[in-house]
């Protein structure tokens, strides 16, 4: 999901050592370990396996109002979790700035950057690094970057926007049909896509689908025309990060030393090659380009990237590793809530779909979706923070490694080495938080704000808290979040213009749950039907 890093350190190395028999920190208990002296965390890791929501609910129910901590076993390493709030914001920080709801992104400030614990303390970077063996997988990623993200692409989305909506709905006649039977350039000719046109309901595979959406409408804002409707681009894109995840465990046993060259042979090292191939002209291009004054410049991220890298990186490799690094931070999370979104549509389509059109009507320009519209919209907002409570992507958040002993206020002291993180699936399951919290409520957080209108900072999709941790907390927040959600907006806004979307009789859309992965069923087709507007 970042793709940020430093090297992975010495610390590294401890994962298990030191907790082996899962004992030691007083008042931290393990779950599933049982209660024999000997294998005590392989137990906990073999129950966690196969079970993984499971622990972490139960984890957290048990100890939130007791210790405030429990840990779990993964085969390769064990974590701590801090399941009391008070304790959570010790390890990241509490106060951030949540960007008000409906305010205009230009006003948004970068001030993040409170962090109770210090990065040299407990340190984000080293797992994240961990995680995807970042230095191997994705190349040059020091950080710099990311104020792009946060900055020019959150400040930018009104600008994008147009263009956005217009790749979104692209995109949705090609990989479903047009509403229309438009006319539709393909090849260099004109085809009528009335033989695609979906006038009947017709199945169509739902996570490749959206998928493909996210990856085109993503490559609109990061590399713009003509690459984000480049078909071999675009597929090299999606399957990036399968190559990295998969590469990165291949190459995690070895020493840091043989890295370097194993990951040659990896697939995550072919398709940054492919990628350096496909994207080399476009990228040399700007880079090379001298803008006139007058003259118009892209808005998307290659270009800021040109702008601003400095010289040593004014290079298509390192430009290249660095679209490849933010394609797999922006597609993971974004294609894997969308299509829980979607579910929920689908499975009670009389009960969101037409409050959802009706109030993107309301809020379209001159019959347009635009930026305003989705920032207008707040039961579709609600509709999408709802869907990533539901589905935060990743079970454990705010994962920190401790690289000193880190001791809390009650006196509990984490040893250098350890793996913290918190429950976010279980707090995202907390009645106290969320009212029947296995319920998918699409309005929940409209209604709240309804209720308490003064305070739209809380409740919008990108605003984060410790009782919501989809995108993360504290100083390491997605950056991203703000293009993130409002493109997850904007494909749902247009989706629900176009089409009547329902499950067939027999659909199973649920998920699956395995070591630290929640895994919906990707083979899921809905049904869909044009309503013949856009
Ligand atoms: C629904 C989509 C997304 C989800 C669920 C998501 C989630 C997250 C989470 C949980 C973190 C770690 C926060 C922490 O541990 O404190 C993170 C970090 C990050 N995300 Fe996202 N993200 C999404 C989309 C994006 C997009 C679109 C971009 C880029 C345009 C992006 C770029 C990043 C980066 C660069 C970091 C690392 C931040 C740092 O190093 O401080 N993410 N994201």
């Amino acid at each position: 999901m970042f793709a940020s890093s430093l090297p992975v350190d010495e610390h590294m190395s401890t994962r298990r050592m030191r907790l082996t028999s899962g004992h030691q920190i007083p008042g931290v208990h393990g779950m599933g370990y049982g209660h024999a002296p000997f294998f005590a965390s392989w137990r906990g890791a073999f129950k966690f396996l196969l079970r993984p929501r499971h622990y972490l609910l139960k984890g957290y129910q048990k100890y939130k109002h007791k210790s405030g901590y429990f840990k779990i076993a993964t085969l390769r390493e064990e974590y701590i979790l801090v399941s009391d709030k008070a304790k959570i914001s010790e390890v990241g920080d509490i106060k951030q700035l949540a960007r008000p709801l409906f305010v205009q992104t230009h006003v948004l400030t970068l001030s993040t950057k409170l962090l109770a614990a210090p990065a040299d303390v407990l340190s984000f970077l080293d797992i994240s690094a961990d995680e995807i063996q970042s230095k191997w997988t994705l190349g040059n990623t020091s950080p710099w970057h990311l104020g792009l993200i946060s900055g020019k692409l959150t400040q930018n989305l009104g600008t994008l926007t147009p263009g956005l909506v217009k790749e979104i709905n692209v995109a949705l006649d090609k990989y479903i049909g047009s509403p229309r039977g438009d006319l539709l350039p393909a090849h260099g000719l004109f085809v009528l896509s009335m033989l695609n046109s979906v006038t009947d309901f017709s199945p169509i595979a739902l996570h490749s689908v959206m998928h493909k959406v996210v990856a085109q409408a993503v490559s609109y804002a990061f590399v713009g025309h003509p690459l984000c409707r480049d078909e071999v681009y675009l597929g090299n894109v999606r399957a990036f990060t399968r190559a990295v995840h998969i590469s990165a465990e291949l190459i995690r046993p070895f020493p840091d030393s043989w890295k370097s060259y194993l990951i040659r042979l990896t697939t995550a090292w072919r398709r940054r090659k492919f990628a350096e191939e496909v994207m080399h002209g476009a990228v040399l291009a700007r880079l090379r380009k001298i803008y006139k004054t007058k003259e118009a410049k892209p808005v998307d991220l290659l270009q800021w990237l040109a702008e601003t890298a400095p010289s040593r990186e004014r290079n298509v490799t390192t430009t290249v590793e660095r679209i490849m690094g933010m394609n797999l931070a922006a597609m993971q999370g974004t294609s894997s809530i969308l299509p829980g979104a979607v579910v929920q549509l689908a499975l009670a389509p009389d009960l969101y779909t037409p409050t959802l059109r009706q109030e993107i009507l309301t809020h379209r320009e001159n019959g347009i979706t635009t930026h305003k519209t989705v920032l207008n919209a707040t039961k579709l907002d609600s509709f999408i923070r709802e869907a990533s409570r539901m589905n935060p992507t990743s079970m454990i958040g705010l994962m920190r490694l401790a690289r000193k002993d880190f001791r809390f206020r009650d006196g509990t002291t984490i040893p250098k080495g350890t793996r913290m993180g918190v429950p976010t699936v279980a707090i995202h399951q907390d009645a106290t938080f969320y009212p029947k919290p296995d319920f998918f409520d699409g309005f929940r957080f409209s209604k709240l704000l309804e209720e308490d209108p003064n305070d739209n900072s809380k409740y919008g999709a990108a605003s984060t808290g410790l009782e919501y941790l989809t995108f993360g907390h504290g100083k390491h927040v997605c950056p991203g979040r703000f293009f993130a959600t409002d493109l997850m907006k904007l494909i749902l806004a247009v989706l629900i213009m176009r089409y009547d979307i329902k499950l067939p009789p027999t659909a199973k859309p649920h998920k699956r749950y395995f070591g630290m992965h929640e895994i919906p069923n990707s083979n899921l087709r809905v049904l869909v039907k044009a309503t013949g507007n856009r």
